[in-house]
This record gives structure tokens, C-alpha cells and sequence, in this order.
């Protein structure tokens, strides 16, 4: 099911259950909460649930010192995000999406736990970069609901939302994932449900290529990103952004390239390898090629 995107049926703000309050899911919170949703964002754990909710409300307040929200816009945004460890809360949701960690068996699990809990109606989609939407919907008793709507990093600042559809997904349910699309601001592109779609795939390659440099010492991690910001307009490094992306979702979407296709040019490299074995993960864990200083947000690297 590939081609132009399905017409899509303007969508009302109603209310959105996220699933995973991490980088992803505080973005698409927040991206939602300023069209108007109300939302249940939900997580396994207190601290995360915590830390997503900080994020939204510094997104909140980095929008109002930028003039974009006013103070009252800003608190009363916040206010329709609500956080809950409670699985049973995307009960009365018109639409859940999916932002837990890339695991096939998590999201699955994951989605059958949601199964018995949402209604026939509500749309389902999966934030997933990489994996196969076809595979997670399979666990579903109705796997002609669940459509992948992959949103960018970060969520506000993006213009981008990739569709996909998996092998049975059902067209209005595909349309209906590009009206909520839409509703949030996004401009929508579909692509099949192949591994890494267009975006992931292609960025996979990039950025394990920039990690083998770094690796084989062709330059620093700093001429790597200089070269490609200056070369190509990019408007981060390769390393700056797999730092921003989060290692550990790196490594898993190569991994799903490699198997996927069965192709060793998606083969991790094991700089990276070693890197998410030691915990560094980027942006979120405090250290990944570059090291940042806590409370710094979108600030950029310490060069350390
Ligand atoms: N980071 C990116 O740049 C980016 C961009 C596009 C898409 N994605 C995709 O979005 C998804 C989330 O990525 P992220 O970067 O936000 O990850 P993250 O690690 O920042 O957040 C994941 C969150 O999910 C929570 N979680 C763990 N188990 C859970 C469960 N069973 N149910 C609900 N939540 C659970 C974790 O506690 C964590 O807070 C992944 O599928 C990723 O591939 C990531």
C-alpha cells in the first residue's frame, strides 16, 4: 500500500493516550496538547513519567520566552497533559500512540495490553522508526487498525510525519492517521512498511557511516560534524544528531536494517556497539560522542 496519501477527514481535537514519556513521546504530547488534545501521557515508571513532563513544560516555556505562546497559552497547554502510570487510562482515548523503547517484543506486549483496554474505535498508531508495523499489528485481534506515524526529533520543531501502513492495515484507518497528522501541523508522506521506511533507512546509513570514520580515525568527531553541517547544509553533525536520536535507538534500528534486509552494510558499527554497552546513550543519559551539561536542553554540546 504505497502511493499518494489517502484523503484526509479533518480531526477534531478529542483526547490522545501517548505511551512512553520518553524524547518522542513528551514531544508528540506536547505537539498535541497545542492543537487543542487532551492528553494521558503514560509511562512504567514515576522518574520517567517525571522527566517527560519536565521536558513538555520547558518545551512549554522555551515557546513563551520565544514569544510564540503567551504565559497563559503556555500554563494552560501544560495543563491538558496529564501523567499517568495507568495503563487502563487509554480507555476513553480517540487515539493512542505508541513511543516505547524499539523493541519488537515490548511494543507487542505492549499493544496486546492495549488491545483489552481500548475501544473497536480508537485509532492505534506506533511511533516506531524502524520496526515492522505489520509484525506489531499482528498481535492485535484486529491488525487492520494499527498504523505506523513516525514523528521526528524533535517533535515541535519538525515539519515531518512518515505514514505507514502495514500489510492489513485498513485504508480509513490509514486516512485517519493522516488526519491526525494534519491536525497536529505535520505534513504527511506515506511509504510501505519495508525496514527503516525512507527516513530511518537512510539516516541509519549516514550516521553508522559517520561512527565508522570516527572509528577509523579519518577525523575528529568534531571535523565530522563540521564537514557535513558546511558540506551538505545539514543543519547538525551526524554524531551531534545520533546523540540527539539516543544510541541505544540507533543501534536497535541498525540491527533491524541488518536482519531486515540480510545486507552487511547496515552493520553496526562497533564503536557504537561498545558505546550502548557502556551506557552511553546520547543527549539522555549525559554522554554519547559529546558530553552535556544537565538542564542545558536543546543547548548543544560541551566540548569535552
Ligand atoms: N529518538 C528519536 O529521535 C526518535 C525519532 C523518531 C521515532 N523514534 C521512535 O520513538 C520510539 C520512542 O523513542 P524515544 O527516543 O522517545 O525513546 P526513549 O528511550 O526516550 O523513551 C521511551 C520511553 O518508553 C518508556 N517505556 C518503557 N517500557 C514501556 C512500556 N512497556 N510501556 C510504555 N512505555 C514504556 C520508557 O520508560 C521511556 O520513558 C521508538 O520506537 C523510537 O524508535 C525515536
Amino acid at each position: 500500500m504505497t502511493g499518494p496519501s489517502p484523503p484526509a477527514q479533518s480531526m477534531p481535537p478529542g483526547r490522545l493516550f501517548v505511551a512512553g514519556a520518553g524524547i518522542m513521546g513528551s514531544g508528540i504530547a506536547a505537539q498535541a496538547a497545542l492543537a487543542g488534545w487532551e492528553v494521558d501521557l503514560y509511562d512504567v515508571q514515576q522518574g520517567f513519567l517525571d522527566r517527560g513532563l519536565s521536558t513538555l513544560k520547558k518545551d512549554m516555556d522555551r515557546l513563551v520566552r520565544k514569544g510564540k505562546l503567551t504565559q497563559e497559552e503556555g500554563t494552560r497547554t501544560s495543563a491538558r497533559v496529564r501523567g499517568t502510570l495507568v495503563l487502563e487510562s487509554a480507555k476513553g482515548a480517540n487515539v493512542v500512540m505508541e513511543a516505547a523503547p524499539e523493541r519488537l517484543e515490548l511494543k507487542r506486549e505492549l499493544f496486546r495490553a492495549l488491545d483489552a483496554v481500548v475501544p473497536a474505535q480508537t485509532l492505534l498508531g506506533s511511533n516506531t522508526s524502524s520496526l515492522s508495523i505489520t509484525a506489531i499489528a499482528s498481535t492485535l485481534r484486529d491488525p487492520g487498525r494499527l498504523v505506523g506515524v513516525h514523528f521526528f526529533n524533535p517533535v515541535l520543531a519538525m515539519e515531518l510525519v512518515e505514514v505507514i501502513p502495514g500489510f492489513r492495515a485498513r485504508p480509513e484507518e490509514v486516512a485517519r492517521a493522516v488526519a491526525f497528522s494534519k491536525a497536529l501541523g505535520k505534513t504527511v508522506t506515506t511509504s510501505k512498511d519495508a525496514p527503516g521506511f525512507v527516513t530511518t533507512r537512510a539516516l541509519a546509513v549516514l550516521t553508522n557511516e559517520a561512527i565508522w570514520m570516527l572509528h577509523d580515525g579519518v577525523a575528529t568527531r568534531e571535523d565530522i560534524d563540521t564537514a557535513h553541517k558546511l558540506g551538505f547544509h545539514h543543519p547538525m553533525g551526524p554524531l551531534e544528531l545520533a546523540d540527539l536520536v539516543g544510541l541505544d535507538t540507533m543501534l536497535s534500528v541498525l540491527e533491524r536494517l541488518y536482519t531486515g534486509f540480510r545486507d552487511p552494510k547496515y552493520r553496526a558499527c562497533p564503536l557504537l556497539v561498545s558505546m550502548v554497552e557502556a551506557g552511553l546513550y546520547g543527549r539522555k543519559s549525559g554522554e554519547g560522542f559529546y558530553r552535556y551539561t544537565p538542564g542545558a536542553g536543546g543547548s548543544g554540546p560541551r566540548s569535552t
